[in-house]
């Protein structure tokens, strides 16, 4: 199993067959977590920097956490406490730690893009952490290793994605992810916080994509539900009248998880706001996998640093591209 690009930048850009060898790399690092020493030599000697501009407690800790079970060294970087509150640039920033030769740099940032502008500087591995609103692909590989370790399967699945879709990252990658493996999406929230066109982003994708126009017909029947928070620190104007409205609307509460199917799955990103999008009822049921999926993040993303920072070192095989 290899993966043949520098970064992972994107969910769009990935075929199915690397989507299922992150997935099937992240199942043989599972146990590792599992064991009393939970630690593998496979990247010793690598370094891993994590340089995040936006507030995160899941994918910089799993990053850490994954880094340091690979025994690589990771380095935590925050914009508040590095040299870009003295005035110094992202780009010369970024310039300036790779001349620390890491090996693999994960980067969150509000500016979609911005992974992207440093995959083309940089000679070490560029993972993107968050870009905006744009993709969160580490966190579409885990739902989907959640998903898959629960259901068995993804092609075919029915998954209700609920909530702020325009401002969601997780939303994008996820319809790239399970559209790709062939799940039908259904995606549903208020009106205004659904981008025109929105259904055009499965493409030609094995699955299919549909817009919902309520979060009822979305969960009816569904396998996978999934709930997103609102971002309102990506919002300059009111979307909705308010908070409590929108929780009756759009909301999942008990009964109306009682319209998707009998053994169907809860998943949220976090961070959750409970009361808001999601009942706690709901959160602490026994249909949520919301702390799996944090679990797996960590067998998910020491897969990633494997496969990336493994193939800087491996010799290209016959007939393979350098990218
Ligand atoms: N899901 C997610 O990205 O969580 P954090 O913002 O805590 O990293």
């Amino acid at each position: 199993m290899a993966f043949n690009s520098k970064d992972l930048l994107g969910i769009r850009e990935l075929t199915v067959e690397d989507i299922n060898t992150f997935l099937d790399t992240a199942e043989s690092f599972k146990e590792v977590s599992a064991r009393a020493i939970k630690k593998v030599p496979t990247l010793r000697g690598k370094t891993v920097i994590n340089l995040f501009f936006e507030p995160s407690t899941r994918t910089r800790t799993s990053f850490e956490i994954a880094a340091k079970r690979l025994s690589a060294d990771a380095i935590n970087i925050s914009a508040s406490t590095s040299s870009l509150s003295k005035g110094e640039s992202l780009i010369d920033t970024a310039r300036n730690l790779e001349a620390m030769s890491p090996d693999a740099i994960v980067i969150r940032h509000p500016s979609p893009g911005v992974p992207h502008q440093l995959s083309g500087l940089l000679n070490a591995s560029i993972i993107n952490g968050g870009d905006g609103a744009h993709e969160h692909p580490t966190q579409a590989l885990l739902d989907a290793f959640t998903i898959r370790g629960h259901k068995k399967r993804i092609e075919g699945l029915s998954v209700a994605i609920i909530g702020d879709i325009m401002h969601s990252r997780v939303a994008r990658s996820n319809v790239h992810l399970l559209t790709k493996l062939g799940a039908h999406v259904r995606i549903a929230g208020p009106r205004t916080l659904i981008p025109p066109h929105y259904a055009s982003i499965a493409g030609d994708s094995a699955g299919s994509l549909v817009v919902s126009n309520s979060v009822d017909d979305a969960i009816a029947g569904a396998d996978v539900v999934m709930m997103l928070r609102i971002q309102r620190e990506r919002m300059s104007d009111a979307y909705f009248p308010s908070l409590k409205e929108y929780s009756i609307q759009y909301g999942l509460t008990l009964p109306r998880l009682d319209l998707a199917e009998r053994d169907c799955i809860v998943m949220h990103p976090g961070p959750v706001n409970r009361g808001v999008e999601i009942s706690s009822e709901v959160v602490d049921s026994n249909r949520s996998l919301i702390l799996d999926q944090v679990t797996n993040g960590v067998a998910v993303r020491m897969a990633i640093l494997f496969l990336l920072v493994e193939r800087q070192t491996r010799k290209p095989a016959q007939g393979e591209a350098q990218q």
